[in-house]
């Protein structure tokens, strides 16, 4: 088709600079950013400005915001061959590699088949008790009165979780390297969504962040290199990913490289533990603001585990902590934005907007799940948003906390039996407050965390104690 038959596509929204695109105002507030284009419509245009369509050679190069759930879905399924992941920064490429977050296609294909079953049904649960002693034993450590920051006890925790399904180990000085790798990535990628400069500044470039990067990237990829040698020399196999790597092949037939091991592995160790932390801290935070849901989620945990440490067949008739969870991450999903999506030909979406072939789509969990359109009154936190009535109303796709079609997370399952069995093991033993005079809102780094360090009490709970029972 041609120009005449089509008229070219209007969008609108807010004004941007034609030099420098929107990144000044977004760097500024990402998160009201992205809330304020709600305003603009269902697709929301965001030219990226004359220095990046020089640098990427294309003409109008844009963002497209989709704020419409039947777009969403669109996007991530209908048509999903249409939309591959954008290439990423070179902070993110040098962490991830080829591991299956990024990459494309058969390979892709190849590898999620390979992976997903060890993520999913019977093998999941099998990993219950585990979880429940993990979080059982860090509660137990907690003093009765004291403070601790929950968002770095959670990322221990579920660092600890990962470890032990990745090499069949308990972890042990590694995680101090692993979590302080993890701060100075988050801090690079953040700089590099920040500043063009930055993000066009190659890792080689001896500037102190990609120093330390760089330091603790190696210290964790010797680590793995001596965890495959020692397994690859052990005459026994185990129940871990590790091993299922091992024993894995590509998709001609030869067994994986060391280096796609390593990425696998590094995908994985990263993926799989800080998304979960930054969602069972956001659980807590809104915990302690609301005694009510905090009294009737005590009842539930009376009721159903009496005291006792949960197991797997308990978590479906904690129904009241799931819906606790699911709107958690509604208000506060760890991946605030999917990775942003290139548009291979032009497509029309069912909104009626027309996106051109390069389009750049953004499709952004937080700005979907806190729109008024979808969710009424969309700041407030109400567990009752997740009631079986209304999850059967709820309109589809516009709630994608784990993102959709062939590339939603493999984690999903995991992730889900994880946070609610940790819930459900600590809430029965404390109480957790939020410590007076802090300010705490979302900062959207890699996931999205707490601005600062969130500090809480410990007030240690008999939850059978009468107090708790409320009528
Ligand atoms: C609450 C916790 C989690 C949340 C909210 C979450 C969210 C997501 C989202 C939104 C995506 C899709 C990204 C996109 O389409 O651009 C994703 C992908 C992925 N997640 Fe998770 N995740 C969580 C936990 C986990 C865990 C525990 C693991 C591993 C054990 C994991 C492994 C992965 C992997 C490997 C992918 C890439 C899938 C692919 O591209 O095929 N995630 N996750």
């Amino acid at each position: 088709m041609t120009n005449q038959t089509i008229p070219p596509p209007i969008f609108s929204g807010p004004p941007v600079s034609r030099w420098r695109g929107p990144f000044s105002e977004l760097r500024r507030d990402t998160l009201g950013y992205l809330l304020n284009c709600q305003t603009y419509g269902d697709v929301v245009k965001l030219p990226m400005g004359l220095v990046l369509e020089l640098l990427l050679r294309q003409r109008d190069a844009a963002m497209y915001v989709l704020n419409h759930p039947a777009d969403v879905k669109h996007v991530l399924v209908t048509k999903q061959d249409n939309y591959r992941k954008a290439p990423v920064a070179p902070v993110e490429s040098r962490i991830f590699g080829q591991g299956v977050l990024h990459t494309e296609g058969d390979m892709h294909h190849h590898q999620r088949r390979l992976l997903l079953p060890f993520f999913h049904g019977n093998h999941v649960t099998a990993y219950a008790d585990l979880i429940a002693d993990k979080a059982h034993d860090l509660a137990t450590q907690w003093q009765d009165g004291t403070a601790i920051d929950i968002g770095q006890e959670m990322a221990y925790l579920t660092l600890s979780i990962i470890w032990r399904l990745l090499f069949g180990r308990e972890v042990g000085a590694e995680a101090d390297t692993i979590r302080e790798t993890i701060a100075v990535g988050q801090r690079l990628i953040k700089l590099q969504y920040d500043s063009l400069l930055a993000s066009l500044t190659p890792l080689w470039v001896p500037t102190s962040a990609h120093r330390r990067l760089t330091h603790g990237l190696e210290a964790m990829e010797s680590m793995l290199h001596r965890f495959i040698e020692e397994r690859r020399g052990a005459s026994h196999r185990n129940d871990d990913v590790l091993s299922l790597l091992l024993a894995a092949t590509d998709m001609d037939g030869r067994q994986l490289s060391d280096e796609e091991i390593r990425d696998e592995l590094m995908t994985f160790l990263l993926a799989g533990h800080e998304t979960t932390a930054n969602a069972l801290t956001w659980t807590w935070f809104l915990l302690s603001q609301f005694r009510s849901v905090r009294e009737r989620l005590t009842c539930e945990l009376n009721e159903v585990l009496g005291g006792r440490v949960p197991a797997a067949a308990d978590v479906p008739r904690l129904r009241y902590m799931k819906m606790i969870w699911d709107e958690s991450l509604r208000l506060y999903p760890p991946a605030w934005s999917l990775h942003t999506r290139l548009a291979h030909t032009q497509d029309h979406l069912p909104s009626g907007a027309v996106l051109p072939s390069g389009a750049w789509v953004f499709i952004s969990p937080w700005s979907l799940h806190r729109n008024a359109r979808w969710f009424p009154d969309p700041n407030r936190f109400d567990p009752e948003r997740f009631s079986e009535a209304a999850n059967r109303t709820r309109l589809p796709f516009s709630y994608i906390p784990f993102g959709a079609g062939g590339r939603r997370c493999l984690g999903e399952s995991f992730a889900e039996l994880e946070g609610l069995l940790i819930l459900a093991t600590i809430a029965s033993k404390v109480q957790l407050h939020l410590v007076d005079g802090q300010t705490i809102r979302p900062e959207p780094v890699m996931t999205l965390r707490p601005n600062v360090p969130m500090q809480m009490t410990v007030e240690r709970a008999g939850i059978t104690e009468p107090h708790f029972v409320v009528a």
